[in-house]
């Protein structure tokens, strides 16, 4: 280091005052790294496409990308109607950052899964237009081609589906209709060569939907230090982290829903289960009662999508979707790929750190009469704990690394302030009534 050299005085002052004001900064630089922060806190759109354009550069989307099986490239994720061309993705990209989209012209895709936050919005429950929380936390869109039901419930079969949603959600993006979203964009000449390029028609909302889909397939973002340990680099992650990956698998059982293996690589079985997230507030059964009454009204895809962005039904899950008494409080398992970046946690974004997801399952999660079978107490120790976090801080995409380590030092400090019984050796283990009676009720 350069300033070691200079005179004893010198290097005094600049160790005694210079250097802190210097870390001062660079702490609040860090926060803000990638520049100013626009409405509703995501960066500025124009902002966030250069960006964009250097994490993915050019390359030919026609083709598999690289980390996605070919096989699984053409007959899974690409349907018959919406093939990969370079102008529907073109297309795809002008709408996802368009705040048009929007009511009030100040909600686009890209606030909510923003591209310089992991692209979601880093926030426990999203905010769209005059400020209007919903009750879900938002998932990343990176990877999301490769889940096989769009949204926490599944109520959306694919990404084409998805994407017209939001759009019309009264406390999302807001437009009354389809026909008043197409409206804010389709006089635009741009967009009608754009359209006209893309699909060969004039602009059309289910082609609309198509484009933003087709966008959304270049997030491909599987290249994590994970990989490379897979593929033969035993030093790409740490001991701690192998330690971590073994416990995943084994102890921990998370891999009974979160599996990862070359076919299935981002760490979702894309089921349903019920792993007691805040149900301890919940009377499922009232609200089970109260969400039938409601989809008897009116039961279609908006009307689930109004309901469970909008109101207390949404911790019934994907019971929306099938009406099914088994799926009460059920969400979609998420991934996993790039976990550091898109907290805080759960379909209620209510875990901050990756150590309260850890603490969430070491209990075995909120009892409640739908809890899934898979969900038990896993009495892992803090060290297991640690080791089962590290590993998860290596399914980061390289591309990412930098923010992965800000994450990682900004969550274990929040973790160190937060879980004082850090040092105790076990962690928490819920005793079972069985155990109380096997114990002869000593604890
Ligand atoms: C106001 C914030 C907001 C806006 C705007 C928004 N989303 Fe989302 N997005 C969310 C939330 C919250 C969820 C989860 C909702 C749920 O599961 O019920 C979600 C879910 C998704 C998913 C599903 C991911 C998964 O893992 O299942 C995709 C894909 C997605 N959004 C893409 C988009 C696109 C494309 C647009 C623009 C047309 C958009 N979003 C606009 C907040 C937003
Ligand atoms: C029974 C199935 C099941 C098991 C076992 C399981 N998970 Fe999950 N996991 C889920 C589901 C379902 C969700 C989403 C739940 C929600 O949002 O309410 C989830 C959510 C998560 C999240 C939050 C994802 C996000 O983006 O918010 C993390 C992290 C996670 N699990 C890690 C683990 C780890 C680590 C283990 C093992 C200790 C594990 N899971 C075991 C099903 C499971």
């Amino acid at each position: 280091m350069q300033y070691l050299k200079i005179k004893n005085r010198t290097a005094f002052l600049l160790v005694t005052m210079v250097l802190p004001w210097l870390g001062a900064c660079n702490a609040r630089l860090q926060e803000n790294a990638e520049g100013p922060r626009g409405a509703h806190g995501a960066l500025d759109m124009d902002q966030q496409k250069t960006l964009l354009e250097s994490l993915l550069p050019e390359r030919d989307v026609t083709q598999s990308p690289p980390g996605v099986d070919p096989g699984i490239w053409q007959q899974l994720v690409i349907p018959e109607d919406n093939k990969m061309t370079p102008e529907r993705v073109a297309l795809g990209k002008k709408l996802y950052f368009e705040t048009r989209l929007s009511k009030d012209g100040t909600v686009a895709c890209a606030t909510c899964h923003d591209v310089s936050r992991g692209f979601t919005d880093q926030r426990p429950v999203s905010e769209g237009i005059n400020g209007a929380l919903g009750k879900r936390n938002a998932p990343t869109t990176m990877n999301a081609f490769l889940l096989q039901t769009m949204f926490l419930d599944g109520r959306a079969p694919s990404l084409e589906e998805q994407a017209k949603l939001p759009i019309v959600n009264p406390i999302e993006m807001g437009h009354a209709n389809e026909g008043a979203a197409l409206a804010a964009i389709a006089d635009d000449p741009e967009y009608q060569r754009m359209f006209s390029f893309a699909y060969g028609r004039a602009p059309n909302y289910d082609d609309l939907g198509r484009a933003i889909a087709a966008f959304e397939r270049t997030f491909v973002f599987l290249d994590a230090p994970f990989d490379r340990y897979l593929a033969g680099s035993p030093e790409a992650i740490s001991e701690e982290a192998k330690r971590g990956w073994n416990l995943f698998n084994g102890k921990g059982r998370c891999m009974s829903c979160h599996q990862m293996n070359p076919s299935i690589p981002i760490g979702s079985d894309n089921r349903f289960h019920n792993i007691g997230v805040a149900a301890r507030k919940q009377n499922f059964e009232q609200l089970a009662r109260r969400a039938l009454e409601a989809l008897a009204q009116e039961g279609d895809m908006k009307a689930v999508d109004r309901l469970a962005i909008e109101t207390d039904l949404s911790e019934l899950g994907r019971f929306m979707v099938t009406k099914d008494r088994a799926d009460i409080g059920a969400f979609k398992t998420m991934q996993l790929r790039n976990i550091a970046l898109t907290g805080p946690y759960m379909h209620d974004g209510s875990m901050e750190t990756l150590w309260d997801v850890m603490d969430h399952y070491n209990k075995g999660g909120e009892p409640n009469p739908f809890l899934d079978g898979g969900i038990e107490p896993l009495a892992l120790s803090e060290d297991e704990i640690d080791a089962v976090v590290e590993f998860m801080f290596t399914l980061s995409d390289a591309r990412l690394a930098e923010q992965n380590q800000r994450a990682f030092t900004q969550q274990r400090k929040l973790a160190a302030a937060k879980r004082p019984f850090r040092d105790t050796a076990m962690a928490e283990r819920r005793v079972l009534p069985f155990e109380e009676r096997v114990m002869g009720g000593t604890r």
